[in-house]
């Protein structure tokens, strides 16, 4: 008999949960994907556990929030149903209409078994949450995610159409006698009033007037994303914006699953063929990226930040320290100022998303922020160039049967100018996306052991010459760096064991300037974590596990530290300041 790491990694579920041809549903043959078997053993008044993902707090103003409570809901069988629907007003019942930040508030109670779920909020179409759940025990769970969404307000404080706006949730559930975790959810946002002349401003480098929904429409079943299924698929969006624009970026949200939720683990597909593995395992190698086109050609892409989903690689893990991004899916801004000149003509245009090397499922969709021209009705604009060029290479370094080492390397640069003139004057901008990536992945132990080290490096540049002649210019590199041993070890009868180590980091450096004013932001954020899980049949039955992380921001206007970690579920020391200097003096020596 082979053992194979691969078996267990992307096979042990499916003994238990028949495949259905609703897609989400293949998620369940992800091994790495799993979940704890909790005994509900009935304890007296048990407290729930509070889970949370590390992230600075959101900045409020001094102020008291209007507060709403826009849904409140039980996610029990949801899956493969339309979304939840309830109509939206702006807070037109709130003293002051005089907003500076706007947040919303998700928090959720879970008790007995469940897996994560992927979940999205939408206003109109507009994305403004992409998340995961957090997987439940048997005393039960509360978590919080507050997100400011601030950048949302025009779509938040005014209808844009002058209908009644239409706030959607999906979160694909399913409960049984085994899979017992409802999430019981209150959604809320809450409107700061401004303390000074902090209000909310429109104008370029400020809020957008308008943002345009590039998601599937309502009525439909499951998300308002796309789903992506393969390297050749294409979805998309036609669109037609005001004739006055005179900005436009678009922030893409992204996320992976099923046969592509541990993509960066998958070996190449000669690897599967030669060891004779087609079908068991999934293939296409570990490099992605997403591209997004406009009127078929190629505008901008993501190179995704690899969120680890709380049921992912050890759910121990994540408990009660989530995986980075996991409760708060990063989202990706594309600048697409330069093709103004394209797109003021008043007809349809349309907006492509492609997945390179895609296996299924991506569930991606986009909001397109439009910046108007309040003194005109026209604005036009020219694109006065467009370059693209990528690279890419992967080479086996080694392949015995089942032991196997692999080398990639990706690059992509793509590159626009153009002007576009309004009521302001003529600006030009000019814009770059750097993208670099590198995996080197060994597989051993015929299969059973695998080590990956992956590194996604992305430089954003924007230089726009604004009408006055002064410049305006944006920098934003980030880098995420992974590491993930997983080691398998055979107990017979299908049961093994499982010892993972990772380290998984996002950080970004920003620099903004404008004229001769500039300001910088700094984040390092970085997780370490190891764990050993007993597994039978398809559940962890045992197992323990220890995650530290620690957390360093600095803006112009502060820091935040936070420096915690976790061992067997349970908390063993958790610092927090707002204190540059201990920043500063524990930041000596790192990288
Ligand atoms: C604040 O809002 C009120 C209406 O609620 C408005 O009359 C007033 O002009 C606003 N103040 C500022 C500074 O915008
Ligand atoms: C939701 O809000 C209601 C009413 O305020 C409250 O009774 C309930 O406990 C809240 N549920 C959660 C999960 O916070
Ligand atoms: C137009 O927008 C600018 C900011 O870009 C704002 O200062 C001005 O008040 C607006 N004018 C009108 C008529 O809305
Ligand atoms: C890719 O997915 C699309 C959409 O499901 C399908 O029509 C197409 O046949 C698939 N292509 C391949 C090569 O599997
Ligand atoms: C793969 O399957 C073919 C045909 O069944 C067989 O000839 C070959 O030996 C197998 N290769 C391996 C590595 O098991
Ligand atoms: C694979 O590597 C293991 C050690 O990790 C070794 O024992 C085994 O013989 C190797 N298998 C092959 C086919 O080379
Ligand atoms: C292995 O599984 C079989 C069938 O489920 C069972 O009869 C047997 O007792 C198990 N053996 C061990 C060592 O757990
Ligand atoms: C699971 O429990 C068994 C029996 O108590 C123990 O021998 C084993 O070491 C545990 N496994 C892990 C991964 O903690
Ligand atoms: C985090 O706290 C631990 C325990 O107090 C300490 O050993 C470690 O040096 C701290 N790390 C940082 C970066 O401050
Ligand atoms: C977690 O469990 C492991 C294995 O039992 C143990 O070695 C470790 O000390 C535990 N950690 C804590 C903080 O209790």
């Amino acid at each position: 008999m082979r053992s194979l790491l691969f078996f267990h990694l992307f096979f042990f579920f499916s003994l238990l949960y028949p495949l259905s041809s609703t897609a989400q549903l293949y998620k369940l043959t992800t091994g790495l994907g799993s979940k704890l078997l909790s005994h509900p053993k009935p304890l007296k008044n048990p407290s729930p556990t509070r889970f949370f993902e590390v992230t600075k707090p959101v900045k409020v103003p001094k102020t008291k929030p209007c507060s709403s409570l826009v849904l409140q809901h039980d996610f029990a069988s949801t899956y493969g149903k339309p979304p939840v629907i309830v109509p939206y007003s702006p807070p037109s019942h709130c003293p002051s209409q005089n907003f500076s930040k706007i947040v919303l508030e998700w928090t959720a109670t879970c008790k007995g078994r469940q897996f994560d779920r992927i979940f999205g909020v939408w206003l109109d179409g507009v994305e403004l949450l992409r998340s995961c759940t957090a997987e439940p025990k048997a005393t039960g769970i509360v978590w919080t995610v507050e997100k400011d969404i601030t950048r949302y307000s025009s779509l938040l404080l005014k209808s844009q159409t002058s209908q009644t706006q239409t706030l959607a949730v999906y979160m694909g559930n399913i409960v049984d006698e085994t899979y017992t975790g409802v999430y019981h959810v209150n959604l809320s946002f809450h409107f700061y009033p401004a303390d000074d002349s902090n209000l909310l401003k429109s104008g370029y480098g400020s809020r957008p007037d308008l943002i345009l929904p590039i998601s599937r429409n309502l009525p439909l079943n499951d998300g308002l994303w796309f789903e992506i299924q393969n390297q050749t698929h294409v979805e998309g969006k036609e669109f037609i914006i005001p004739k006055n624009a005179y900005r436009a970026v678009l922030e893409v949200y992204v996320s992976f699953h099923e046969n592509d939720e541990f993509w960066y683990l998958n070996p190449p597909n000669d690897y599967i063929d030669v060891n004779n593995l087609t079908g068991s395992i999934p293939g296409n190698s570990a490099f992605r990226e997403v591209l997004v086109s406009l009127d078929g050609e190629l505008v901008g892409a993501v190179w995704p930040f690899t969120v680890i989903h709380t049921g992912g690689v050890n759910p121990l893990l994540w408990r009660p320290i989530s995986a980075i991004g996991s409760f708060n899916l990063p989202s990706y801004d594309i600048e697409i100022t330069p093709f103004l000149g394209n797109l003021l003509d008043g007809k349809s245009h349309g907006l492509g998303f492609s997945v390179t090397n895609a296996l299924n499922v991506w569930f991606i969709d986009a909001n397109l922020h439009l910046w108007l021209d309040n003194k005109s009705k026209r604005t036009q604009g020219k694109l006065l160039g467009h370059n693209s060029k990528s690279s890419s290479s992967i080479s086996t370094s080694s392949m015995e049967g089942l032991n196997a080492s692999f080398l990639i390397h990706s690059t992509r640069s793509i590159s626009s100018r153009g002007w576009v003139k309004s009521s302001h004057g003529k600006m030009t901008t000019k814009t770059t996306q750097d993208f670099n990536f590198m995996n080197k992945m060994d597989i051993s132990k015929n299969g059973n052991l695998q080590i990956v080290n992956q590194r996604i490096q992305v430089t954003n540049d924007l230089h726009t010459t604004l009408p006055s002649s002064s410049t305006y210019v944006v920098k934003s590199t980030k880098t995420f760096p992974l590491y993930l041993y997983y080691d398998i070890i055979n107990q017979g009868n299908g049961s093994f064991v499982a010892k993972s180590k990772i380290k998984l980091g996002f950080n970004e450096k920003r620099s903004k300037k404008l004229g001769s004013t500039s300001s910088k932001i700094a984040l390092k954020n970085l997780q370490k974590g190891r764990g050993n899980m007993h597994v039978e049949g398809n559940l962890v039955t045992n197992g323990t596990a220890a995650t530290s992380q620690v957390y360093e921001y600095v803006d112009p206007k502060g820091c935040y530290f936070r420096n915690v970690s976790s061992s067997n579920g349970t908390i063993l020391y958790d610092e927090a300041s707002n204190s540059c200097t201990i920043r500063s003096s524990k930041d000596k020596g790192s990288t």
